[in-house]
């Protein structure tokens, strides 16, 4: 069905193609069956020591308010991130904010973490409990005369509506935000949150969010202090703001970050680095480019236990969970693989 609409959608703006999907998500009106996959039970894997049917995550950024996970979960994903919430409702930067790049199969977006606010996301939550493993990504409003204090107001709100917590601070279109990759400033920002979580007995696993921009030197500063501070997991990696030399789209200089195909071996390369020094330590979920089942193998190879995706599903409308998981699938069994575990790390 999508193929038959991709004309049309791709037609309108993106940024109100996404609305408008938002919309009719509202909905539910999609049967569950459609979107299941044979053999699945390959896929299985646990998050935090909890089972889930498959490692493919929707990516942050796609339910930023919190208002479509559960239909979404209908598609098939093992576990959804909803997010960027912030403390405060913001409406983002001025439109237009995203951008396709067709023939690169990416986009560009700036949007500044347009959301619904704290409130409004966590009363949502309470009331309409996830019917599967749910994520919550929280960072700090633009204007934030302490961005710290409001990673707090964020979790302390929301903890007990998620399954975990991602401190995003990797975005390239929220001023400053990015400068927490600095030594310094992430022993504060990883020292304060954890501190404040022990001292309200709040339990739920951390995940790290970092840019795939890191520079070679700062990689050991992050790892150190993911471990230091017993911090769950990280998320490689939010958009690129570089990497724009091959780009072929007439949209390839407008300021903002980069998502989808031209990311997937800057992320891998990364995630390699990561998982070199951190084997199984700390999860892994990998992000960036994913749009196949060989793409998804890759980064599994790469190092990642689980992986998350945005772009592909612009590109490739809600069927390419299923597309995904089928091709993985037939990748295993023709490797004679048991289980997904068994790969996670084999390539790095
Ligand atoms: C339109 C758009 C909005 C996004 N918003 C967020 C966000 O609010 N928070 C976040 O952590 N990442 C956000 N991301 C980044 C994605 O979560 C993901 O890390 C990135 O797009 C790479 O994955 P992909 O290549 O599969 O899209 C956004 C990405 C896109 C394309």
């Amino acid at each position: 069905m999508f193929s038959i609409l991709k004309p049309f959608i791709f037609k309108i703006d993106p940024e109100m193609a996404h609305d408008l999907a938002i919309k009719s998500l509202k909905y539910n009106f999609l049967p569950e069956e459609i979107f299941k996959v044979e053999n699945e039970s390959i896929l299985e894997t646990k998050i935090f020591g909890q089972k889930i049917k498959n490692p493919i995550g929707l990516a942050a950024g796609f339910d930023k308010s919190a208002e479509v996970y559960n239909p979404l979960f209908k598609f098939g994903f093992g576990f959804i991130e909803v997010g960027t919430v912030t403390p405060k409702k913001q409406f983002g930067n001025p439109k237009p904010r995203v951008f396709r790049l067709e023939n690169d199969h990416a986009l560009i977006n700036r949007l500044g973490f347009n959301n619904d606010g704290l409130e409004k996301v966590a009363k949502r939550l309470q009331k309409n409990s996830p019917t599967d493993f749910l994520g919550v990504n929280v960072g700090p409003n633009k204007d934030s005369k302490n961005k710290i204090d409001d990673y707090l107001k964020c979790i302390k709100e929301i903890y007990n509506y998620a399954d975990y917590i991602t401190i995003n601070i990797s975005s390239p279109n929220t001023p400053g935000l990015r400068d927490f990759h600095d030594k310094n400033s992430l022993h504060q920002l990883l020292k304060i949150v954890t501190e404040f979580t022990k001292k309200n007995k709040i339990q739920k696993p951390l995940m790290l969010k970092i840019s795939p921009d890191l520079a070679n030197s700062d990689i050991g500063n992050v790892i150190e202090l993911l471990k230091k501070f017993n911090i769950n997991g990280v998320i490689i990696s939010n958009t690129t703001d570089k990497n724009r030399e091959n780009l072929t789209g007439k949209f390839k200089s407008e300021f903002g970050g980069l998502s989808g195909e031209p990311l997937a071996k800057i992320s891998n390369d990364l995630i390699k680095k990561f998982y070199k020094e951190i084997k199984g330590e700390i999860t892994i979920i990998g992000v960036g480019g994913i749009n196949s089942g060989m793409t998804a193998y890759e980064k599994l190879k790469s190092g990642a236990s689980l992986l998350q995706l945005y772009t592909g599903m612009v590109y490739e409308g809600p069927g390419i969970v299923k597309k995904i998981k089928t091709e993985l699938v037939d990748i295993l069994e023709k490797e004679k693989i048991k289980n997904i575990n068994d790969i996670v790390g084999t390539g790095s």
